[in-house]
């Protein structure tokens, strides 16, 4: 997957300056994918009420969500999405036929099934990507994955119809992702961009590829070395687009505490405060929708209830200290 030293170096630079870059001869079978595409276009194509059978509650990072009414008005993205759960961990095995049986019906286990498939060969690849990052980093091979244990992936079909007035809106409008690293594999038709060197630039479509995104989880491992990914996707008003997105995230309460390496370079101070996927995830479902400043907005959050609760101690030490009188 990855080259030579150059390759290496010229890796560690796209990361460092705006956590972007695609992988080629990543080993995902072709088929797969094109059975991956299928089974999207097959769901989407269903009657509404269907989909809505898997339809995402408020609060909640999986199901489906979409709908078009007064999307101009609301500045909702232009897009139709299906979102579930995935892991490596061993006891979660079946839990993306589990999802689609239970939520779907009986005639979705196929579906089901490549989806397994699917996520696990992503997860295998997200993985193998947290290794070479890590060589970029300076650590040991490797040393990134236990990081990763127990994960806690997400992975979301995206469907973007066409749009009879594509230039008043965005199919996702300019965001990080919030998650860890994203393994993104667009169709032919294209829409993603990038922001880089001052100016959004479009990603031409590769078949052979999966576009990585570093995500904001991934940068705060890094203690800010590498660059969280600000990107977003155009719509269009002749063909209808698809990308299937792959987020690895770590366990829900494992903290994000960057590897000792990465904070004695040069006495570089926390970039981050600690904090935990669980709590950056509530973040972005209950608090905020994921925009250009998402992990800055999440800090500043954290300190403020900091704040608040160091007055509420505060106020009760006072308390104490009446009530003793
Ligand atoms: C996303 C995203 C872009 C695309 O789902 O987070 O950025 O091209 N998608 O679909
Ligand atoms: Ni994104």
């Amino acid at each position: 997957m990855a080259g030579g030293g150059d390759g290496l170096r010229d890796l560690a630079a796209a990361c460092e300056r705006h956590g972007f870059f695609q992988v080629v001869n990543h080993g995902v079978d072709p088929k797969l994918l094109a059975e991956a595409y299928r089974c999207c276009d097959a769901f989407y194509a269903r009657p509404i009420d269907e989909k809505r059978r898997a339809q995402r509650r408020p609060g909640e990072n999986y199901g489906y969500a979409g709908s078009f009414v007064g999307r101009f008005n609301s500045r909702l993205p232009w897009k139709e999405t299906m979102s579930f759960n995935c892991s490596a961990a061993p006891e979660n095995s079946r839990m993306v036929v589990d999802y689609f049986v239970a939520v779907l019906g009986e005639e979705y286990r196929h579906m089901g099934e490549v989806y397994q498939k699917y996520c696990d060969e992503m997860t295998r690849l997200a993985l193998d990507v947290t290794d070479v990052l890590a060589t970029c980093l300076g650590l040991g091979r490797g040393a990134l994955r236990g990081f990763f244990e127990g994960d806690n992936s997400v992975m979301r079909l995206n469907n973007y119809p066409p749009c009879p007035q594509p230039h008043l809106t965005l199919g996702t409008g300019p965001h990080h992702d919030p998650t860890s690293l994203t393994l993104l594999h667009q169709d032919e038709v294209g829409g993603l961009q990038v922001f880089t060197g001052g100016a959004w630039r479009a990603v031409r479509p590769r078949s052979d590829a999966f576009v990585v995104n570093i995500g904001d989880t991934f940068a705060a491992l890094t203690n800010g070395r590498h660059i969280s990914c600000l990107h977003r996707a155009v719509v269009n008003g002749r063909a209808a687009r698809r990308s299937l997105t792959f987020f690895l995230n770590p366990q829900l309460d494992r903290p994000v505490v960057p590897p000792p390496e990465l904070l004695a370079v040069n006495g570089r101070p926390r970039a981050y405060p600690d904090f935990t996927w669980r709590e950056f995830l509530e973040f972005t479902q209950k608090q905020y929708r994921s925009d250009a400043s998402t992990l800055d907005a999440f800090v500043a959050w954290m300190r403020r209830a900091e704040a608040v609760e160091g007055a509420m101690e505060d106020g009760q030490n006072k308390n104490q200290v009446i009530c003793k009188n």
